[in-house]
């Protein structure tokens, strides 16, 4: 029986980032040709957007192994060689957040990946010596949300590196109708769109957000999500009709309400709401920049007309 899996396992099966699955597919096919392990590939985008899927789907369509980690998780060199020691010829190393590795095993990295070996310090004080570890050679998938955050050395050892877009309203469409398949759910055109227009640009968040309708549909004894169960569970989730969530407004609001809109920095932005710098800088402000509610000037960000409008708030700049 074929099971058929949340997660996509084939680059035909993904659905979106077209531009770079048909780069990946020949840079797949050319490696696989000459018999080379597939060149490093940083990843880089907002959150939920399919990173870690692709990087399986990479290995996967690779005929290798893919062995996952973290950049905060590897602390200390032996961390990291623990898990190169894993690696058979060919296989992947996805390291996520990839930009929060430490300094000093950053450096480590740059031997196994130029020339796939490694020279670290065994022992302590009198027993301290060089040892040479070789490697097979293997893909390092790196992923990241923000391409700037890597050092220059690091991103420059990246062969392939590949931009994350925010996906489309008919790209996610899709992806929720093949998430309710698996879930053997039904849900109406009209019901997948309305899911797919409030989830930011963002599978995962369409995934969610499906679950959560889902939820509504079977306890209401409704036999099919159609988009009056999505509406009205989205609004108890207040989702708005642009996707927005209690974050987005706040960080909106705050702006016009306090800054007359702007121009503000980030990081006094970020204070306001009570989030980090960096939450807001990867995972609120992309998508209202992406979607026209946010400009960025050099005196700092604000907010367009078309928020205001969406907020109702009256535009008034002065
Ligand atoms: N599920 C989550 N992201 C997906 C994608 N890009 N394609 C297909 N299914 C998905």
């Amino acid at each position: 029986e074929k099971e058929i899996k949340l997660r996509p396992q084939l680059l035909e099966q993904y659905i979106g980032q077209e531009q770079l699955k048909k780069e990946i597919a020949v840079y797949i096919k050319a490696a696989k040709q000459r018999e080379e392990s597939l060149d490093h590939v940083l990843l880089y985008g907002p959150p939920g957007l399919g990173k870690t899927t692709l990087a399986s789907i990479i290995a996967n369509e690779m005929g290798v192994n893919i062995k996952t980690t973290t950049g905060p998780a590897i602390e200390r060199p032996g961390d990291l060689v623990a898990l190169l020691n894993d690696l058979e010829l060919g296989d992947v190393l996805f390291i996520d957040e990839i930009h929060r590795l430490p300094k000093n095993i950053e450096e480590i990295l740059y031997s196994a990946m130029e020339d796939y070996f490694i020279d670290i310090i065994i022992g302590q004080d009198a027993t301290a010596h060089p040892v040479h570890f070789p490697l097979p050679p293997f893909t390092l998938i790196g992923a990241t949300t923000r391409a700037g955050m890597l050092s220059s050395p690091l991103r420059a050892r990246f062969g392939i590196v590949g931009h994350m877009n925010y996906y489309t309203e008919a790209e996610l469409t899709k992806i929720v109708h093949r998430s309710a398949d698996v879930f053997k759910t039904k849900i109406s055109s009209q019901g997948a769109h309305e899911i797919a227009r409030r989830s930011r640009g963002t599978p995962r968040i369409a995934n969610r957000l499906l679950k959560r309708v889902r939820d509504f549909a079977e306890v209401a004894g409704k036999s099919e999500i159609d988009s009056d169960v999505v509406i009205y569970a989205l609004n108890l989730l207040r989702v708005d009709s642009h996707g927005l969530d209690e974050t987005d407004r706040k960080l909106l609001k705050t702006m016009i309400t306090l800054y007359n809109g702007g121009p503000v920095g980030l990081g006094t932005i970020a204070a306001n709401i009570g989030e980090e710098t960096d939450t807001v800088a990867d995972m609120v402000e992309p998508y209202l920049l992406q979607i026209g509610f946010l400009k960025r000037t050099p005196r700092g960000r604000v907010v367009t007309l078309r928020a205001y409008e969406h907020l109702g708030f009256e535009y008034k700049q002065i």
